[in-house]
């Protein structure tokens, strides 16, 4: 009988078996290995495949708690991990993570890919990887401690070469929809945006040194393909200013197959938008930039031209006060190069948390904390409708004390001592 009955099962169906994967990778690292050629991990794949097994078996995880090794000069990028069943499974004993920072938009020539490859087969790293993790990096998966050193070496020296991306309380590796490179709905240049950021917060993403982690993602429209709003602190998410450019004699071409009525004017959210059998007309005023219409009819309906982004802050999963999608924070800025005023904000933002963040809060839960006045304040823009849903319900306002005019009450407030 098979070794791992368990995990066998999941080679049936139609769906890419990564129990598969993994027998493929463990068979060419074995393949190699016995042909002579300096592999240093040729049975890791192998014992993560018989580690799977035990742990649907106990349906429990096998992996210790934590662990925490680096390379040289970093603080993140490596996510260490121990087995548990070390002692049985010796070849799995270390599996430590390797994040390698992915280019922008994933975009690859299978040169880079190649190299890639060939550093994680041969420099001490056990063929498997994930591509890539959910905040964008390409994931090395599992090798020794003493092959971190080597392999980050290795892929420096790389005609393409790659850096770590980021891990534990720091800025974390940026991610970019893929914008202007394929998509006509970008606003901004995502992959440009993604890439200054990367460069310019390098010592931010591999040295951690903040409350917690922060990621920044950046999204070309309001589809929001990277999912920004729900996972990065801090959200840029293309948009414009002026009118939705409208080609109607495309609009006419959509008409003879599609019910424009049902399918778009009904569905617009805030009913900007009328077609009456000839004329398609939105009105700027009322358009939220949905870009539902936008996406009905990509041939006929183009964003507007003065184009830009919203920021939104505080995404997060629900650790430790419940998730939080990104809300508001700059509801309009230019995206321009070297854009300074994105960065502006950002470094604001960051020195504030640092200064203020308690032990793992993240920047979502510090402003729940401190309050959006607080944090306009520190990044410099005025309170603006558009960062609320609707007005506070409830009348429990703070007041500065300039805002107070003299009263019997003030004086009486001061006598005491409580103002
Ligand atoms: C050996 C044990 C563990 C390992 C190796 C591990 C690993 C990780 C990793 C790699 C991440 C992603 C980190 C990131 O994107 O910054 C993460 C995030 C997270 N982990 Fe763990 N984890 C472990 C145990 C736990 C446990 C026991 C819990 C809860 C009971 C937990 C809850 C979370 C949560 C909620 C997040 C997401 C936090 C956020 O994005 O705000 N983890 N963990
Ligand atoms: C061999 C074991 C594991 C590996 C290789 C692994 C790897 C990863 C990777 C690569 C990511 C994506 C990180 C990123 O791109 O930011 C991730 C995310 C995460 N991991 Fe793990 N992980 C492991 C075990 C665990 C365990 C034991 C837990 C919890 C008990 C855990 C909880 C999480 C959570 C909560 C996230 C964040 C998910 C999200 O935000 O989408 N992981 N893990
Ligand atoms: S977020 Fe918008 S610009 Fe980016 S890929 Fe998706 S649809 Fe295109
Ligand atoms: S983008 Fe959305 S809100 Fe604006 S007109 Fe189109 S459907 Fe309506």
């Amino acid at each position: 009988m098979s070794e791992t009955p368990l995990v066998d099962e999941l080679e049936k169906g139609p769906w890419p078996s990564f129990v598969k994967e993994i027998k493929k990778t463990a068979e060419i690292m074995e393949k190699k290995a016995a042909e002579g050629k300096d592999i240093k991990l040729p049975k890791t794949a192998r014992a993560l495949l018989k580690l799977l097994e035990i742990s649907y078996r106990d349906k429990k995880t096998h992996w210790k708690h934590g662990g925490i090794v680096s390379v040289v000069g970093y603080g993140g990028g490596v996510i260490g991990r121990y087995s548990d069943l070390g002692d049985k499974l010796p070849e799995i004993e270390h599996f430590h993570t390797m994040r390698i920072n992915m280019p922008a938009g994933w975009f690859y020539s299978t040169k880079a890919l190649r190299s890639l490859c060939d550093v994680w087969g041969e420099s001490g790293g056990s063929g498997l990887t994930n591509m890539h993790g959910s905040t964008g990096d390409i994931i090395f998966l599992g090798t020794r401690s003493e092959y971190l050193q080597p392999c980050f070496e290795d892929l420096g020296n790389l005609e393409i070469p790659f850096d770590l991306g980021g891990s534990g309380s720091a800025v974390r590796t940026p991610s970019a929809c893929m914008g202007p490179a394929l998509c006509e709905f970008s606003c901004y240049d995502t992959l440009d945006l993604c890439y200054e950021l990367t460069m310019a917060y390098q010592n931010e993403i591999h040295r951690p040194m903040y409350p917690y982690k922060f990621k920044i993602k950046c999204s070309g429209c309001p589809n929001d393909c990277v999912a920004a709003k729900a996972r990065a602190d801090f959200a840029i998410i293309g948009t414009w200013k002026d009118e939705i450019q409208i080609d109607e004699e495309a609009v006419k071409e959509y008409a003879k197959w599609m019910d424009i009525e049902n399918e778009v004017v009904k569905l617009c959210p805030t009913k900007a938008i009328s077609w009456d059998g000839k004329e398609l007309k939105i009105n700027a005023k009322d358009c939220v930039r949905c870009m539902h219409c936008i996406n009905k009819m990509p041939k006929a309906l183009k964003p507007g031209n003065e184009r830009g982004a919203t920021i939104l802050i505080g995404g997060k999963a629900p650790v430790l006060e419940g998730a939080i999608i990104g809300w508001v924070a700059v509801p309009f800025i230019e995206v321009k190069k070297p854009y300074d005023e994105i960065k502006e904000i950002l470094n604001a933002t960051l020195e504030w948390w640092d200064e203020e963040g308690k032990f793992r809060e993240r920047v979502g839960e510090l402003i729940w904390r401190k309050g959006m006045k607080e944090y306009l304040r520190v990044i410099g823009r005025e309170v603006d409708v558009r960062i609320v849903k609707a007005p506070r319900n409830n009348p429990f306002m703070f007041f500065k004390k300039e805002e107070l005019r003299p009263s019997p009450f003030v004086e009486e407030l001061k006598r005491r001592g409580m103002f």
